[in-house]
């Protein structure tokens, strides 16, 4: 077996044609991951549908509808080595209706690119996607400042979007002074892996090294296991194998495992992680797994995957608290908008807003408002209308935050802090 390198989920995150798959298609090209050849039939594929420049996305988009319509629908999960980590790079969409999956694309990260076409700037899903890796507990960001080539290498209007973007970022939460803004064109390859002469100005790091510079999270293997299931597959001569990526907690072979909310138990027969047979599967890991007594329809995305003596917990009800971020009135009780938590995606009624709180101390403001408006922070009650595995922060925080969103864009996010256990 190969010697065991550290894993390292990246999602790539921004604004609709801002150059997320073309940057991974341009890394796995220049990384030697993608040859020549496989380049050379993407590039006639994509002059076919008149789409020439796009032959890096299609490294990434693979369907035929992301073909021809140019952009990015569904994850991609892609993997590939450096001296240090082994990646797996998530490409999210950038289009606002598919915001629900790049959730769950960053609810799997260990880190962030943000991709921002220096041309266009910040954009309102650069805004949408930073914010939600924030809550998705993605704690590492980098800023890729991408299309340089279309302003010509300017030094200035480089400087213009690391100004904005630091406000952006600094507004949400992160660290501005940890971040690192990196100068690329992905379609013409600078920085992207080799320093580039047409940026004599910029002495950072290439984008390839500011990622391996990324540093592994914290591994919570002592807690209950805990795996949201990204997809099931059925297949010939397995069996039903569900995949998705271990947040907390460890898999082994012949554990008992149910899956909640679908409330279905079987034994773990057989795991797999690039493309290996391993016995034991830890946070962090990307794996797919055979389930003896799973049928492929008995389980779906956003299901959970935990020991039957320690099951995923079904809220009938839970408490939260939240922030509202973006609400075009305000926010009351009986509202019924979608929330979306590790890999679910639920309708929940917000059964009574309880307090009021400051956002900065904590302190209660009011209790039982009769309203929230934007910037307002509340505890709440919240009841599920179908089923949802959540947890409490205080037991397992990896599995308590969720983004709230409603008319298409992101309204809220919160963290669960007590449930109401279901039945
Ligand atoms: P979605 O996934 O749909 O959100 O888009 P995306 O961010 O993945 O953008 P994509 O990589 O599909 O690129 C969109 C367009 O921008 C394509 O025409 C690319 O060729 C072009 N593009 C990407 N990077 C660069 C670049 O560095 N320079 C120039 N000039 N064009 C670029
Ligand atoms: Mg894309």
């Amino acid at each position: 077996m190969a010697e065991k390198k550290p894993h390292m989920n990246i999602v790539f995150v921004g604004h609709i044609d801002h150059g997320k798959s073309t940057t991974v298609g341009r890394i796995f090209y220049d990384t030697g991951s993608v040859s020549q050849q496989e380049l050379d039939k993407l590039k006639k594929e994509a002059e076919g549908f008149g789409k020439s420049t796009f032959e890096f996305a299609y490294v990434t988009d693979a369907t035929k509808e992301e073909r021809k319509r140019g952009i990015t629908i569904d994850l991609t999960h892609m993997k590939f080595e450096t001296g240090k980590y082994y990646f797996t790079i998530i490409d999210a969409p950038g289009h606002r209706d598919f915001v629900k999956n790049m959730i769950t694309g960053a609810s799997q990260a260990d880190a962030a690119v943000l991709v921002i076409d220096v041309s266009s700037g910040v954009q309102p899903q650069t805004r949408e996607h930073a914010y939600l890796c924030k809550v998705m507990g993605v704690s590492q960001i980098i800023v890729a400042c991408n299309k340089m080539d279309v302003v010509n290498y300017d030094q200035a209007k480089y400087n213009t979007l690391v100004e904005d973007a630091k406000k952006l970022l600094s507004g949400i939460g992160y660290k501005v002074d940890k971040v690192k803004f990196i100068p690329i064109s992905s379609l013409k390859d600078d920085n992207i892996i080799k320093p580039s002469p047409n940026t004599p100005w910029y002495k950072g790091e290439t984008l390839v090294a500011a990622m391996d510079s990324f540093e592994i999270p914290p591994r919570p293997s002592d807690l209950p296991l805990r795996i949201p299931i990204q997809d099931v597959y059925s297949i010939t001569g397995v069996g039903t194998v569900p995949v998705g990526r271990i947040v907390t907690g460890i898999m082994k072979l012949g554990d008992k495992v149910r899956f909640n909310p679908a409330g279905k138990d079987g034994e773990i027969k057989t795991i797999e992680m690039h493309h290996e047979t391993i016995d034991k599967a830890e946070p962090g890991d990307n794996i797919g797994f055979n389930v003896r007594g799973i049928g492929k329809t008995d389980i779906k995305r956003g299901d959970v995957g935990g020991p039957v003596s320690n099951p995923p917990t079904v809220a009938k009800e839970f408490k939260a608290q939240i922030i509202v971020r973006q609400h075009p009135t305000v926010l009351t009780a009986g509202y019924s908008p979608v929330f979306h938590c590790h890999t679910a995606q639920t309708a929940c009624r917000f059964k009574s807003l309880d307090k009021k709180i400051d956002p900065k101390t904590g302190a209660v403001v009011a209790e039982n408002p009769d309203f929230l408006k934007n910037g307002d922070a509340a505890f709440v009650t919240i009841e599920p209308t179908k089923p949802l595995v959540i947890e409490s922060k205080a037991v397992i925080p990896q599995m308590a935050s969720f983004a709230i969103r409603d008319m298409g864009t992101t309204i809220a996010a919160g963290v669960c802090t007590e449930i109401t256990v279901k039945g």
